[in-house]
C-alpha cells in the first residue's frame, strides 16, 4: 500500500532528470518466439546472493506482457556507443515494430543464451539471462524481479551513463578533497563515533 501523502514526480520534470542511470536493453520473446527488445533505466542490481535485478516496466509494453508470459529476459547494459541502440529500442513497441529485426540490419550483434532461447546484445557493459521470480505493481510500472541464470562482462566494460534524457560517458573520477581537508573530515566524524558520544 502507498503512503497517502504520497505526490507525483511527473515524467521528464526536474525531479526525475536530477540522477544518474544505467541503460538496460530488456529482450523477451512471445509465446510464437518472436523476440522483442526496449530500453529500461530502472534496471538495477537488488541482491547479491542470489543475484536479483529488478526491471519496472510500464504496464501494456510487449515486453512486460512478453516477460508475464515466459518467464524469461534478457538484460543487456548498454556500453557507451549503444546508446542509438536505447532509442530504437525505446522508440517504438514490439507489437507495431519488429526492432530486433531492424536493428539486425543496422549491425547489431545478437547472441542467444542456450538454455532460455533469451537475446543478448554482444559487446553490452554486462549481459544476463534472468528467470522471473516476482512481480509487483508498484504506482505506474510494474516491477519485475529476476533471479540471475548467466551474466557475462564485457572485456572493458564501459556503461553508458543517462542523465536529462541524453546519453553520457563515464569521463574519470572526481579529485579527492586536499589533504587538509580529509584530516578535518575525519576529526569530525571520530567525534559522532558512539564510543566517543558515550564518553
Ligand atoms: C533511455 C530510455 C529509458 C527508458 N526507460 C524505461 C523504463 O525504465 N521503464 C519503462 O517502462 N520504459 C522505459 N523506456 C520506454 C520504453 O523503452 C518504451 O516504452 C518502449 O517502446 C517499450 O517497448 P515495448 O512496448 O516493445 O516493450 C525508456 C526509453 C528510453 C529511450
Amino acid at each position: 500500500m502507498l503512503a497517502d501523502m504520497s505526490m507525483d514526480i511527473p515524467w521528464g520534470s526536474e525531479g526525475t532528470t536530477a540522477m544518474v542511470g544505467n541503460v538496460g536493453l530488456i529482450t523477451s520473446r512471445d509465446e510464437s518466439g518472436k523476440p522483442n527488445i526496449m530500453a529500461a533505466e530502472w534496471t538495477r542490481l537488488i541482491s547479491y546472493a542470489p543475484a536479483l535485478f529488478a526491471v519496472h516496466i510500464g504496464p501494456g509494453k510487449k515486453s512486460l506482457l512478453n516477460i508475464l508470459e515466459t518467464k524469461v529476459f534478457g538484460i543487456s547494459i548498454t556500453s557507451k556507443n549503444q546508446g542509438w541502440i536505447a532509442s530504437v529500442a525505446g522508440g517504438s513497441h514490439g507489437d507495431e515494430e519488429n526492432k530486433v529485426a531492424a536493428l539486425k540490419e543496422l549491425g547489431v550483434k545478437f547472441r542467444e543464451d542456450d538454455e532460455t532461447k533469451v537475446l543478448l546484445v554482444e559487446e553490452a557493459a554486462l549481459q544476463i539471462v534472468c528467470r522471473m521470480i516476482k512481480k509487483e505493481e508498484l504506482g505506474d510500472h510494474v516491477m519485475v524481479v529476476g533471479s540471475v541464470e548467466n551474466f557475462k562482462v564485457a572485456d572493458s566494460p564501459a556503461p553508458i551513463v543517462y542523465h536529462k534524457r541524453k546519453y553520457f560517458d563515464l569521463s574519470g573520477p572526481l579529485p579527492k578533497p586536499e589533504t587538509e581537508e580529509l584530516e578535518r573530515i575525519k576529526l569530525v566524524v571520530d567525534k559522532y563515533r558512539k564510543s566517543e558520544i558515550t564518553k
